[in-house]
């Protein structure tokens, strides 16, 4: 099986180099964090996974996917693999809740019905499903990141990534972010990157982490 985000001598960054040579596969079903000091190039990890950072040099595998170079129509396929999850939401504003959820499945092409019932299933999952009909400044933001998550698992991907899911979220919304990222690991079989500051004690799953400090990302065993 060839892994699911391979780079070789990855380098990323902007006008200034920000991540150097790193070198790292992660796998399916992998659950790994990312860590690092502010402005050490967490977001800017993620941002070139799916594709919104080119890398300057160096190999990035993403699902079978070269990002160097990779064009619209590849990467618009890539996309439909991926789940994401931001700091703040990133939410679209006219839409109610209930179709910010059914639009990565209305990008695949499946009938209204089949998006209806897999939005109502998963705003169950996340507790909202009597918000459905609301726009996302209705909400709370630990509701917006509840239908955040269930927009990003909508098309069960094959790579969940997040950064700073549970940043701003009290217990009670980042429970339930924490326990829906376990099982989408678990059960769907989802590699899940989570870029975090804190990595939570109670989370009882096996999980790799790798830090960025100076530009060097490295394992940490
Ligand atoms: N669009 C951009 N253009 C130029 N430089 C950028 C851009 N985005 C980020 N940077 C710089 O790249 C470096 C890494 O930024 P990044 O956002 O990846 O940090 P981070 O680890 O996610 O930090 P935080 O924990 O604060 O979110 C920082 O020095 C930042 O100033
Ligand atoms: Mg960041």
């Amino acid at each position: 099986m060839p892994h699911l985000i391979q780079a070789q001598n990855l380098c990323l960054g902007y006008d200034e180099l920000v991540i150097e040579k790193a070198n790292f596969a992660f796998n399916d079903k992998d659950f790994v964090f990312i860590t690092g000091k502010s402005g050490s190039g967490k977001s800017t990890l993620l941002k070139s996974f799916y594709g919104d950072l080119e890398p300057l040099a160096g190999k990035l595998e993403v699902c079978e996917s070269s990002l160097k170079g990779i064009g619209n129509f590849e990467l618009l396929k890539l996309r439909q693999k991926i789940g994401i999850i931001f700091q703040d939401y990133k939410l679209i504003q006219e839409y109610s809740i209930e179709k910010n959820i059914m639009l990565p499945l209305m990008i695949k092409g499946y009938s209204k019905k089949a998006c209806q019932e897999q939005a109502a299933k998963l705003l169950k999952h996340v507790n909202l499903i009597f918000k459905a009909n609301k726009k996302p400044d209705q909400l709370s933001g630990g509701e917006q990141q509840r239908v955040a998550m269930a927009r990003a698992l909508a098309h069960n991907p094959k790579l969940l990534l997040c950064d700073e899911p549970t940043g701003n979220l009290d217990e009670y919304s980042s429970d339930i972010i924490w326990t829906l990222l376990k099982s989408a690991n678990e059960v769907l079989k989802a590699c899940v990157v989570v870029v975090t500051h804190r990595i939570p004690s109670h989370l009882k799953v096996n999980y790799r982490r790798f830090n960025i400090e100076n530009g060097k990302m490295n394992e940490v065993f």
